[in-house]
C-alpha cells in the first residue's frame, strides 16, 4: 500500500491491518504507552474544503505520533491561485514525508499520487471519503465484535460516503443494503463493483432497505459543492431519513452511524440521533486512531 486514494484500491487483507492497528494505537493512546513511529517526520495537509474532524484528528494524530503536520489552507497556496497539481506534488515532495488532501474533484488525488513521491491520503473528494470508512469500519467491529453475518444499510444521498461504505462493507465480507431515490444514486463505479456480490442490493425504499439491518447509517442530503443544490435536494430526499419507523424495520439492537456533520431533522431525527449518541460519537473518536494506523503504514520506514 503507498497511498490511500479510494476504498476500491484496498483489499480485505490491507484494510483489516489497518484496522488491527488502530485498535492497538487506540489501546496505546489510553493506556499511555508511547508510539512515536512517525517521530520527525512530516505531513502537509491540504484543504480547499471545510472541516472539523479530519483537520483535528489528523493534526492531533501526527502529533501523538511524533510527527509534525503542516496545516496548509489551499486559500494561501499557490494551488488557490491555479498552480498545477502535477508541480505541487513534486515540489512538495521534497519538503514533506505525506500528503493528506481535501478536495473536490478525485483526479487531483490520483494526480498528486502519479506525479508526486510520497504517499498520499484522500482527507474526502466528491468521490469517496476513505479515511471516514475505516473509522466507520472500526467503530462497527468495536460495537459488534465481528463483521461476520451483519447487514449495513445506507440510507441517503449516493454520495462520496455511501460510496465508499459500499466498497469497505462489502470488502469486509459484510451485506449492503442501499436506498436512495432515483437520480442520486452511488457512482456508476460502485454499482459495478458491487455487482458482483450477490449480498448488495439497492432500491429506492428505505423501509425494506434497512429491513433487519445491523448498522444504519445515513449522510446529509446537500454535500460541500452543492450549496446551490439544497432546495431541490430537500424535496428529493424528503422520507430519506433514519427515524423511529426506520428503526422498527431494523434488528432491535442496530447501531446507527453518521460521520457528522449531521442535520437533524433533515437525514436523521434528533431523538434518533441522540439515542445513538455513543456509537456516533465513538465513530467521530475512531477517525484519529484510523488514521494513525494509516500514517504509520504509509509514512513509517
Ligand atoms: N466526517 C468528516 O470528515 O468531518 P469533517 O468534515 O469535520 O472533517
Ligand atoms: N458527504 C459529506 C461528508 C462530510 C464529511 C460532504 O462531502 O460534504
Amino acid at each position: 500500500m503507498k497511498h490511500l486514494l479510494k476504498m476500491l484500491d484496498l483489499s480485505t487483507e490491507e484494510i483489516i491491518d489497518i484496522l488491527n492497528l488502530a485498535d492497538q494505537l487506540k489501546y496505546e493512546l489510553k493506556h499511555g504507552i508511547p508510539h512515536n513511529h512517525l517521530k520527525g517526520k512530516t505531513l502537509g495537509m491540504i484543504f480547499q474544503k471545510a472541516s472539523t474532524r479530519t483537520r483535528v484528528s489528523f493534526e492531533t494524530g501526527m502529533y501523538q505520533l511524533g510527527g509534525y503536520p503542516l496545516f496548509l489552507s489551499s486559500n494561501d497556496l499557490q494551488i488557490g491561485r491555479g498552480e498545477p497539481v502535477q508541480d505541487t506534488a513534486r515540489v512538495l515532495s521534497r519538503y514533506l514525508d505525506g500528503i493528506m488532501i481535501r478536495t473536490f474533484d478525485q483526479k487531483e488525488v490520483e494526480d498528486l499520487a502519479e506525479y508526486g513521491e510520497i504517499p498520499i491520503i484522500n482527507g474526502l473528494t466528491d468521490f469517496s471519503h476513505p479515511c471516514q470508512v475505516l473509522a466507520d469500519l472500526m467503530t462497527i467491529r468495536e460495537f459488534k465484535n465481528s463483521f461476520e453475518g451483519l447487514k449495513m444499510c445506507f440510507i441517503g444521498d449516493g454520495n462520496n460516503m455511501a460510496n465508499s461504505l459500499i466498497v469497505g462493507c462489502l470488502k469486509v465480507g459484510m451485506e449492503v443494503a442501499v436506498a436512495c431515490p432515483e437520480g442520486y444514486r452511488p457512482a456508476q463505479e460502485i454499482l459495478d463493483f458491487a455487482k458482483e456480490y450477490d449480498c448488495f442490493t439497492i432500491t429506492d425504499s428505505p423501509m425494506e432497505a434497512a429491513k433487519n439491518a445491523d448498522v444504519l447509517i445515513t449522510d446529509v442530503w446537500s454535500s460541500m459543492g452543492q450549496e446551490s443544490e439544497i432546495e431541490k435536494r430537500k424535496i428529493a430526499f424528503k422520507g430519506y431519513q433514519i427515524n423511529d419507523e426506520i428503526m422498527t424495520a431494523a434488528k432491535p439492537d442496530a447501531m446507527v452511524m453518521h460521520c457528522l456533520p449531521a442535520h437533524r431533522e433533515e437525514e436523521i431525527t434528533t431523538k434518533v440521533f441522540e439515542e445513538h449518541a455513543n456509537e456516533i460519537f465513538e465513530e467521530a473518536e475512531n477517525r484519529l486512531h484510523a488514521q494513525k494506523a494509516v500514517m504509520v503504514k504509509l509514512m513509517a520506514e
